[in-house]
């Protein structure tokens, strides 16, 4: 029997919206399939937290994450944080770096019944998570921003081939069960020593997988080739400022950030994460859509289902992402792509798609 201890972290804005429409489907799938336990629990976080007991990322959620198999987590409106408040620390930076979340796997993929650019879309961003030029994650102590006077502001990016080579690893065994393309994406024309190490740990790791295509591209001509001939590509591998970026470009590209999932990945823990933020324009609306979350919690499993051989989380998986297929087929989905439901209403029909799988 998969048993497997979930951790729920509802998050800002959207967040609580989406994530009460994928744990429904969490729910439902679970009932569907034999031998597959899921139990949740909720944990404070975010501004809620802030409010109820004075920090954004209250112990008892890290401490108890650390016990669990995988979580959810919901956006934060990180940007509302006071950051010289160090109650208000970025929940996602930390525990991506707390846990050690080392990759963040973006899929982007065109759906039947969903507007977009393209058609045949079918690739996933695979960005480093622990290190960069994210200020939060690259010291061990302190912001890696720094002021030496009120005019200016020095900015510290830290690479190292540890973080760059099991990225690539990552990112090449995707690729090996995938389109068996792997392309390396960097600013070695300017960032010499940064995004040449990255460049040369991906390479080196692409050595042992002698049937993958590897190739490479700067990172603003990469940007054009994608918004140009986006079906070209298969797995790419990034540092995490690029990864940040290119991410939500493939998320544009297939239909919006409401489509795009993702899930950070460590070694011992995976945590479902939405590519998008807290959408403060429409949060409380009852408008956004549930899918990006969903299908995290989609790749949540099919991962707990890899690593744990477990045939049952790996079948939820798929019937999470065949449910969904079928909704969007319909054509009728929240605003953003072009239809008219609710959240919640979208999330139901979802969850009815469950039930009619052939
Ligand atoms: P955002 O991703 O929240 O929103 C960008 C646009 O996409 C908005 O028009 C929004 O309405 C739309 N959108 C996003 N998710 C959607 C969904 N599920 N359904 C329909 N439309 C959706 O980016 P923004 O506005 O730059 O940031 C808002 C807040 O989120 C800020 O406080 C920022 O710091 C935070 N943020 C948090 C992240 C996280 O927790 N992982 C990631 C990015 C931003």
């Amino acid at each position: 029997m998969g048993t497997y201890q979930i951790g729920v972290l509802e998050g800002d804005g959207i967040g609580p919206e989406i994530m009460e429409e994928t744990i429904h489907v969490l729910e439902e799938v679970q009932t569907q399939t034999s031998n597959l336990a899921l139990h949740f629990k909720y944990l404070p976080i975010g501004l809620q937290a802030y409010h109820r007991q004075g920090v954004t990322l209250p112990r008892e959620t890290i401490d108890s994450l650390k016990a669990m198999d995988a979580g959810i987590l919901g956006p934060l409106s990180t940007h509302a944080y006071d950051i010289s408040n160090s109650n208000m620390v970025n929940p996602s930076g930390f525990l991506r770096k707390e846990l050690d979340l080392y990759a963040n796997v973006r899929p982007a993929k065109t759906y039947h019944g969903v507007p977009s650019l393209f058609s045949g879309i079918d690739l996933i961003v695979v960005r480093e998570n622990t290190e960069g030029m994210y200020a939060d994650r690259n010291l061990y102590d302190h912001s890696g921003e720094f002021m030496p006077d009120p005019d200016t502001v020095l900015s510290l990016r830290l690479i190292t081939r540890k973080a760059s080579k099991r990225l690539a690893k990552i990112g090449i065994e995707l690729a090996a069960a995938r389109k068996k393309h792997l392309t390396i994406i960097h600013k070695m024309n300017v960032l010499r020593k940064g995004c040449g190490l990255f460049y040369e740990s991906c390479q080196k790791i692409g050595e042992h997988y002698p049937d993958i295509f590897i190739d490479d591209y700067h990172v603003d001509a990469f940007a054009m080739h994608l918004v140009q001939h986006p079906q070209d590509y298969d797995v790419i591998v990034t540092t995490n400022m690029f990864g940040d970026i290119l991410s939500d470009q493939t998320a544009g590209l297939i239909g919006g950030l409401g489509l795009a999932p993702g899930l950070n990945a460590g070694d011992s823990f995976l945590l479902a994460q939405a590519t998008h933020g807290s959408a403060p324009d429409i949060a409380g609306k009852n408008i956004a859509n549930p899918v990006s979350e969903i299908l995290s919690a989609k790749m949540m499993l099919e991962w707990l289902g890899i690593r744990h051989q477990d045939p049952q989380a790996l079948q939820a998986a798929y019937a999470m992402e065949k449910a969904v297929e079928k909704a969007l087929a319909d054509g009728n989905g929240t605003k953003d792509i072009g239809g008219n439901l609710s959240t919640k209403r979208f999330g139901q029909y979802i969850t009815q798609s469950l039930n009619s799988l052939e």
